[in-house]
């Protein structure tokens, strides 16, 4: 039997990497898909391979305008027939040594992966049926485990998950679901076009690599879609762990 069979998905960041694994795997059991992504070319190679018993309905948007947000959930309402499952994937990296980090480094990653996730997640809340509504919010082990370089990056994913575990509890009296999944190391373009900056000590990295290498997207996607789906029923505002024992 398939978990998602009739159930309706906004998905954000659904170009690459793990987004698009996870709009794969969703369709693949049977959901409607709204995959919303700045990325108008990726969007429409990832809506085309999505095949199985669901479907996907591709949408260009970025999800730090606050406008495109607003206007994303509205056509996802219209075109799904509501919303039952929120999954906010959709975020950037950048590689911050402190002594060269500016202010827009700080805005344009808080942008995205707070502001933007945050927006998701107002404007779609209200649609979320009460009892079987969930959202699921990508953060980091970054979050919560130490990153040279990525003071930023590593801050803006601390906030997706302070506001996921509050956000738990606010909407918790609904009977909704709030669940922040925290993947480590995954094989994807945002891992292989960060560049760690040259000239500085990177020993550190070997010393947190995970006991079982990197992680595909489709590693990441399977988790998030235990998340989402009534298996994941009594997990809400605690963080899920992907990350392959790196915090061991
Ligand atoms: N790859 C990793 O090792 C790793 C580790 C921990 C957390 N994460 C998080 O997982 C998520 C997915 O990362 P990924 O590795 O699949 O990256 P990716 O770059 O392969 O995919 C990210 C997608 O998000 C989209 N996106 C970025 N900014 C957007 C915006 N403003 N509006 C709409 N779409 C936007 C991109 O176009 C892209 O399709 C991110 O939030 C990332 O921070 C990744």
């Amino acid at each position: 039997m398939n978990r998602f069979d009739g159930v309706s998905v906004l998905l954000t960041g659904a170009a690459s990497g793990i987004g698009r694994a996870t709009v794969h795997r969703l369709v693949a059991e049977g959901a409607a898909v709204f995959a919303v992504d700045r990325a108008a070319d990726g969007l429409a190679a990832m809506a085309e391979s999505a095949t199985g018993a669901g479907r996907c309905v591709p949408h260009v948007a970025d999800i730090s305008d606050e406008a495109m947000v607003i206007e994303a959930v509205q056509a996802a309402v219209t075109e799904l027939a509501g919303i039952e499952v929120v999954i906010n994937v959709a975020g950037i990296h950048r590689t911050t040594p402190i002594d060269t980090l500016t202010v827009e480094d700080l805005n344009r990653l808080f942008s995205v992966n707070l502001v933007g996730t945050a927006l998701v997640c107002r404007e779609a809340s209200a649609h979320l049926p009460d009892r079987t509504g969930v959202i699921v919010n990508v953060a980091s082990a970054a979050a919560t485990q130490g990153n040279p370089y990525m003071t930023a990056y590593a801050a803006s994913k601390g906030a997706v998950l302070a506001f996921s575990l509050s956000l738990a509890a606010e909407v918790a009296g609904r009977g909704i679901r709030v669940v922040p999944v925290s993947p480590g190391t995954v094989d994807t373009p945002l891992t292989s076009s960060s560049v760690l900056p040259a000239g500085r000590d990177v020993s550190y990295f070997a010393r947190i690599r995970s006991l079982l290498g990197s992680a595909t997207p489709e590693q990441v996607a399977s988790t998030i879609a235990f998340a989402a789906s009534a298996d994941g029923g009594y997990v809400t505002g605690a963080e899920i762990r992907v990350d392959g024992g790196s915090g061991a």
